[in-house]
């Protein structure tokens, strides 16, 4: 039975949906619940929608501020009701009642087994050797027990293993199951232009500050849109930091944790003067470059100028990829050196990397190896990973024959073009208490220059990495909606 869960504060959930939007916390489907509701979808940020007793279909936009909404044990009480094996092709058959089917390779059940000397419950790891698999495992028996709560299997070796039927549901090998688990590892990005995004993906600081639901939302909005405004932080320093910690740590860099933006005499970063700043992403000379940043606006220029800037790069990057596949070519094939030399508060640096403007996850090549699994990482995806672009941080040496270069810079040129294109680049001034959250490896963004000395305008920022925002979302998703909890270990 589908069944919706939780009663928030004191009130039932038919009731407490009349009174908030949504939070989209996930994909589901209920389409029996209690309290009367009679059906309700999940989807993902900025496209769901619900009909509940009383109410036709009510749609959300992004940045929608979305409260608490659980959904809970889809298949939790159905039991398994049969299990075969199939030695022809080394797999477990299982059927649920309701006439749910999975099949589980025998290697990987064995791999899998639960039993405390194969796994270490505490900390959700495995305790066998990897060399000893056992390639050729094969059930002597298996059977439904505890009435359809678990499956028992014998193996050759007369090793007992016991599997929960909700794990087994989640860890299906299905198409349709393998697509539920993707959300949970990253969400899938929605590209954007000024034109089609409606609403600016917005929050509330001091929502996210307090309250965990507000803080989940955000991170999904970040993640899906990859550019949130918050508002109504206090306007003064320290609160990048705390953001940060709501999250996780800041990640720091040679600019130190966090850097302070402000006109300044001979400054180690041209931020630092108060000319315009070019579409950029921050620290491209950087290999495992800081994937979140935020900007905090203290205090702001009250003259014309001081305007920020994002365009979505990966959005542009495939709008030019249609248009003009060699201006592509070139930008996604094309290595460039990013740079960085000076001194800042931790001292000297010379940073420099090699890169493309555009990376994608095309060329098959074996960026590391990786010993909890998957064993060997390759980038076969094809999808964008990062845009490198910063007039001020590209070398003057430029590694490529020089036959390529004037074809290059035209390249570089047109796509430049594109993403300060009013229909992709978004301008705003930010306010002081505002807060710019953006995806430092999809999003660019810049500020128009301001014409005053020091002190008149004064920005804070830091970064976290994605791995942190992606861990926490995930910790909290399985704090908030127990449904999706059940993916867990
Ligand atoms: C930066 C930057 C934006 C601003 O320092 O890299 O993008 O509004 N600053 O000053
Ligand atoms: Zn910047």
């Amino acid at each position: 039975m589908l069944r919706m869960g939780r009663q928030v504060g004191g009130s039932t959930l038919a009731n407490f949906l009349k009174r908030r939007a949504l939070l989209p916390l996930g994909r589901g489907v209920v389409t029996s619940a209690s309290k009367g509701i009679h059906s309700f979808t999940f989807n993902s940020p900025g496209l769901q929608w619900v009909n509940y007793e009383g109410t036709k279909k009510r749609s959300t936009d992004a940045g929608t501020t979305c409260r608490e909404v659980v959904i809970s044990g889809a298949h939790a009480s159905r039991p398994i009701v049969s299990v075969a094996r199939d030695h022809s092709t080394g797999m477990l058959k299982v059927r649920w009642e309701g006439g749910k089917e999975e099949v589980y390779p025998y290697v990987w059940l064995k791999d899998n087994c639960r039993c405390p000397s194969c796994y270490h419950k505490v900390s959700h790891s495995r305790l066998t050797f990897i060399e000893e698999t056992d390639l050729k495992a094969e059930p002597i028996s298996v059977q439904v027990v505890e009435g359809g709560q678990q499956v028992e299997v014998v193996w050759q070796d007369d090793h007992h293993s016991l599997y929960g039927t909700e794990w087994l549901h989640y860890r299906g090998f299905s198409e349709e199951t393998r697509q539920a688990r993707g959300s949970r590892y990253r969400l899938e990005r929605k590209f954007w232009g000024t034109e089609s995004l409606d609403n600016f993906p917005e929050a509330s600081f001091e929502e996210i500050i307090t309250d965990d639901v507000a803080l989940l939302e955000w991170l999904r909005l970040l993640e899906v849109y990859g550019f949130v405004k918050l508002k109504d932080a206090p306007a003064e320093t320290g609160q990048v930091r705390r953001l940060a910690e709501r999250i996780a740590f800041i990640r720091k860099t040679h600019y130190g944790d966090d850097f302070t933006v402000q006109a300044k005499p001979d400054p180690s970063n041209v931020a630092y003067l108060n000319g315009p700043l070019q579409l950029h992403a921050d620290l491209p000379y950087y290999e495992y470059k800081p994937g979140v940043q935020f900007i905090h606006c203290i205090k702001q220029y009250e003259g014309v100028g001081g305007d920020s800037q994002i365009t979505d790069a990966v959005h542009v990057a495939r709008q030019l990829q249609k248009a003009c596949p060699e201006h592509y070519r070139l930008l996604t094939d094309t290595l460039v050196d990013w740079f960085d030399i000076g001194k800042d508060e931790t001292g000297e640096f010379y940073k420099l990397l090699r890169l493309p403007v555009i990376c994608t996850d095309k060329n098959g090549e074996i960026s590391r190896i990786n010993m909890s699994q998957p064993v060997i990482c390759t980038d076969r995806n094809g999808e964008i990973s990062r845009i490198n672009m910063s007039q001020p941080q590209r070398d003057s040496h430029f590694s490529v024959p020089p036959g390529e270069v004037a074809d290059w810079y035209a390249a570089l040129v047109a796509y430049y073009r594109l993403l300060s294109d009013p229909k992709y680049c978004l301008q705003f001034k930010m306010t002081p208490g505002t807060i710019m959250t953006f995806d430092n490896l999809r999003i660019v963004h810049g500020r128009t220059g301001y014409f005053s000395g020091p002190g008149e305008r004064h920005v804070q920022g830091c970064y976290v990495d994605w791995d942190e925002v992606r861990s926490r979302r995930r910790v909290l998703e399985t704090k908030i909606d127990p449904y999706r909890s059940l993916y867990n270990h």
